[in-house]
């Protein structure tokens, strides 16, 4: 089906058909896995993958294996026709939307499970994520094979779990990570930045406010990660987050950084927030250099 220029797939085969026909002229396909709710952030990813690819491929899947029991799959925003137009706005060539039974039809059993890098943090504290993200993103990079596939670095530990993914199962597919896109006020665009009342919006900034002032504190005081971690977890609780957690860590691999008094930052890191604002779970990072790095 094709909506002006751009095509809606929604079978693996017409999603095969056209990539194999783009092929055929030696062009270059990009990926840009969603699941919908489209916002400037994700219309990112499709700026860099037409940047390096003369087509581009979205996907539009809210995977309901990524979602625990208690989660919110079913109030998870969905407006297929204004994703739409905005990917078509953005330049996409092909929106692959597939219905769940061609993800997973009746007797699916495979699993993807990413040992290490997915078990900690937000694989910690939402159980099967990870592993419902890793076999999502394999179905979708084998029954696309684009040369690239890009993904926000706002969901870092994310971008770290399908990079091992894709290195570990040999799948020939390029993975992009892309700068987060913030609002004016630093809050980092999500979709379930929708989940927020106006008053909670107002309070929202906070956590990207803390996550710059502490990775000030850490490059001014190496000696001292602990007290600016608590720190920042003591600022964001006053202003009436539930923080699940704010950690420093390696940025290879998301390995612990020695919070001792008086330990000390010897490579690039990653400091990671997951704080809950009302029933809004909200996360964020930014890159914290070595010290003189
Ligand atoms: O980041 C997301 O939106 C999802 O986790 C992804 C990568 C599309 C897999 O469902």
């Amino acid at each position: 089906m094709a909506t002006g220029g751009m095509e809606v797939a929604r079978s693996v085969e017409a999603l095969r058909r056209a990539v194999a026909s783009w092929r055929a002229r030696r062009e270059r396909v990009g990926l840009v896995p969603t699941m919908g709710a489209i916002h400037d952030g994700h219309l990112g990813l499709v700026r860099a993958a037409r940047a390096q690819a003369e087509r581009v491929v979205a996907s539009l899947f809210v995977n309901p294996k990524q979602f625990g029991p208690s989660e919110d799959f079913a109030a998870y925003p969905r407006d297929a026709a204004s994703d739409l137009a905005a990917f078509e706005t953005a330049g996409v060539d092909l929106v692959f939307m597939p219905p769940v039974e061609e993800m997973y039809p009746p007797g699916f059993v495979t699993n993807v499970h990413v040992g290490g890098i997915s078990e900690t943090l937000d694989g910690a504290v939402r159980p099967g994520h990870f592993d419902g993200v890793a076999t999502i993103v394999s179905k979708l990079l084998l029954q696309c094979l684009p040369d690239a596939a890009y993904f926000g670095e706002k969901d870092y530990q994310q971008l770290l779990v399908v990079r091992r993914l894709a290195r570990d199962l040999d799948i020939p597919v390029r993975i992009e990570g892309v700068a987060t896109v913030r609002a004016g006020d630093g809050l980092a665009l999500s979709s379930r930045n929708a989940y927020l009342s106006p008053a909670e919006r107002q309070i929202a900034p906070l956590l990207y406010r803390v996550l710059s002032e502490t990775s000030s504190l850490i490059a001014q005081h190496p000696d001292g990660l602990a007290g600016a971690l608590e720190r920042g977890i003591a600022a964001l609780r006053a202003g009436g987050f539930a923080v699940e957690y704010l950690e420093l860590r390696d940025a290879a691999d998301l390995g612990p950084v020695d919070p001792a008094p008086g330990a000390r930052l010897d490579g690039p890191a990653r400091l990671l927030v997951a704080a809950r604002l009302g029933r809004t779970r909200l996360i964020d990072n930014i890159p914290v250099p070595p010290p003189g790095g």
